[in-house]
């Protein structure tokens, strides 16, 4: 079946809001991406799930490589304009720069990455699939700066979030108590 856009089914993911960055044939630009997962530690892989007809998109298989920079909380404005813009038809990053965005430069890739982030990925294409309607860009990661003093900006229902308050997680009593009950159904 399909899950289409803006439907329930396929509004219920919680997701990042990656800011993928690429320079090739159509110049320098930015877009978001909310499927942007890490899918692999060793090595570190990140793939984007990116529509075929988008300006990253072909900037991606021109050059083979691309920036990711994990949005924060307080980029809910970038994530927005990134997202709803065509670099087929605009300078975005200079449109974006000039609205007081900043982009600092990569060391080992040659697109930029957005300041602010909660992280910034500097990835080199590995691979890419199309089982559906996105291609899937798989990036070894090269390069990795964490800010860990930010928040992430989540997505959801087609909204920005925070992430609120913390959830409890079972501690060592309670891991004890379940492991006992694990016992009587442990396959032999
Ligand atoms: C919040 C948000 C999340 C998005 N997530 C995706 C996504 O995961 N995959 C995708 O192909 N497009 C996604 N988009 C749409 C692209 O960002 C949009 O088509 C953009 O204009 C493409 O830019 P480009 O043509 O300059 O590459 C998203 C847009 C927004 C606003």
């Amino acid at each position: 079946m399909d899950l289409p856009y803006g439907t329930p089914a396929s509004m219920t993911f919680v997701t990042n809001l990656g800011l993928i960055t690429t320079d090739g044939p159509l110049g320098a630009n930015v877009s978001t991406i909310e499927w942007t997962h890490l899918v692999s530690y060793t090595p570190g892989l990140i793939a984007v799930c990116v529509d075929p007809p988008d300006a990253n998109h072909e900037n991606i298989e021109a050059i083979k490589e691309f920036g990711v920079s994990l949005a924060a909380a307080d980029q809910n404005v970038l994530a927005s304009l990134a997202g709803n813009t065509k670099g087929r038809k605009i300078d975005k990053i200079g449109f974006l720069r000039e609205l007081g965005f900043s982009f600092v430069p990569s060391t080992q890739i040659k697109p930029p990455l957005v300041e602010g982030a909660i992280a910034q990925y500097e990835c080199k294409l590995l691979q890419q699939i199309k089982p559906g309607n996105r291609t899937v860009f798989i990036g070894e990661v090269l390069v990795a700066n964490v800010f860990p003093d930010k928040e992430p900006l989540a997505y959801h229902q087609r909204k920005f979030w925070k992430l609120g308050e913390q959830v409890h997680k079972p501690g060592k009593e309670e891991l004890e108590k379940q492991a006992e009950v694990m016992e009587k159904y442990k396959r032999s």
